[in-house]
């Protein structure tokens, strides 16, 4: 199979968010598509082993922000790097509470959307969330990032767990083990830190 196939779908960068008591987090996703107007409804993919996916299955309640072209690398890294158990996703961050309690980003989001989950199918590796939108608002009219421009303008990795991960067999070099990125020449450099995740040297195996 040309898994090289895959990069030609195009999505969009999402930070789906969920609480459940005093149990919170978020995650970046590329996985979110609408699937019917009439009612509204959409879907979202999320691993099973993702915090957030876990809350999501007991509140059946989340909230999809929608990432903007400019979002910094920072908050990326804060959501789509790190696990909610360890960190507080929400620290730094600019946010406001919808109706359903669960905090959405108010910064470097477009819009956002208020769900409910209506069914949830069993996909495997991942829980697919088929989820009737309560409500929605525009947060900003500016453009929203894509996959692709997540790739090739800031130089994006996707970590093990998202449906769209691919295994970049043929390049050599070093890998970090956190979120994929390749360091390609045979010595990483003293002191070296990731780029993409911001994890040190100690995290990178020759690849
Ligand atoms: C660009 C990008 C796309 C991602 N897409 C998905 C996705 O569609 N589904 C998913 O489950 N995880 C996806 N992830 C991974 C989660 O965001 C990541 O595992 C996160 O740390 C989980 O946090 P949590 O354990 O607090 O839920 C993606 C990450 C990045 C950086």
């Amino acid at each position: 199979m040309d898994t090289k196939a895959f990069f030609k779908l195009s999505y969009g960068l999402y930070i789906v968010t969920s609480k459940n008591n005093d149990e919170e987090s978020g995650c970046v996703i590329n996985t979110m598509t609408q699937v019917t107007a009439e009612p509204a409804q959409v879907c979202v993919t999320l691993n099973k082993e993702n915090y957030t996916t876990q809350i999501i299955q007991k509140s059946g309640v989340l909230n999809v922000s929608v990432l903007l072209d400019d979002v910094s690398m920072d908050t990326i890294r804060q959501f789509g790097f790190q696990c909610g158990r360890d960190v507080n996703k929400f620290e730094g961050i600019k946010w406001d509470v919808d109706q359903n309690g669960v905090k959405y980003l108010t910064q470097e989001s477009a819009a956002m959307f208020v769900c409910k989950v209506n069914k949830t199918v069993d996909v495997g590796t991942h829980l697919m969330f088929i989820c009737e939108v309560l409500d929605a608002k525009t947060l900003d009219e500016g453009e929203v990032l894509t996959y692709a421009a997540y790739h090739d303008k800031k130089n994006g990795t996707t970590p093990k767990n998202a449906p769209s991960y691919v295994e970049e067999k043929d390049k050599t070099g070093w890998r970090c083990d956190v979120c994929g990125f390749i360091y390609e020449g045979d010595v990483l450099p003293e002191g070296y830190i990731c780029p993409v995740c911001k994890v040190d040297a100690s995290h990178f195996h020759k690849i």
